[in-house]
């Protein structure tokens, strides 16, 4: 742009004019995770994926434990993943949890309700605990007033990583990025139900 437009651009702004790009509106969807050995994490990026999929969608992927108040309160949505420690959420999910009052004081304000919540978990065996993972996971926000949905399976989306096919295969990944996307379609619902 050169000199003249950009004076132009600048006094229409300041005159109160919001050009249509500037005003689009966007979602925040917060992806947070424990991994210790990256199944997890790679299941993370294939629901950040996902959500990014839908047009105006931000999302911000971090661990558990470097989740700020700001970041929590601020998103619209939370993915949350773990691996399954003892057929349960790891103790650094649980921890985080417990922090959202012991360090964000979340209530009495209720400040999750309403957003929406859903969940990912990897195991290293089958049938050895990625439902229950998931479930207390669900549980917990459900206990905050969230919306809760599901995505990529029943509860969420999940990996089986040791064994014949250790890792994360196509489905597991699929089923992440599926996640990803209908927790964002569905927070567009809740957020804008006249826009989508
Ligand atoms: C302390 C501990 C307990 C575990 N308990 C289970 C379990 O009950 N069921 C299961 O399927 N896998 C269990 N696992 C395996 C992990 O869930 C699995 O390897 C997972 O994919 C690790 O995720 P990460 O690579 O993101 O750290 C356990 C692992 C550890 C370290």
């Amino acid at each position: 742009m050169n000199m003249h437009v950009w004076a132009m651009f600048l006094l229409l702004v300041c005159a109160g004019f919001v050009p249509a790009w500037a005003d689009e509106p966007t979602i925040t969807v917060l992806v947070a995770y424990h991994s210790m050995g990256g199944h997890t994490e790679k299941m993370a990026q294939g629901v950040l994926e996902g959500a990014r999929s839908v047009p105006g969608t931000q999302v911000l992927l971090k661990r558990v434990g470097q989740v700020t108040a700001e970041e929590l309160f601020s998103s619209d949505a939370l993915i949350i993943g773990s691996p399954v420690y003892w057929s349960n959420m790891a103790g650094e999910v649980k921890t985080f949890f417990d922090n959202w009052q012991f360090k964000f004081g979340v209530f009495p304000e209720w400040k999750m309700r309403n957003k929406v919540g859903a969940a990912f978990a990897t195991g290293g065996q089958i049938s050895s605990g990625k439902e229950l993972t998931m479930l207390t996971i669900l549980a917990a926000m459900l206990g905050n007033q969230m919306i809760v949905v599901s995505g990529g399976g029943a509860f969420g989306a999940s990996a089986t990583t040791e064994g014949d096919s250790p890792g994360i295969d196509e489905k597991e990944w699929a089923s992440a990025k599926e996640l990803g996307q209908r927790v964002a379609e569905v927070t567009w619902m809740v957020k804008s139900p006249s826009k989508r």
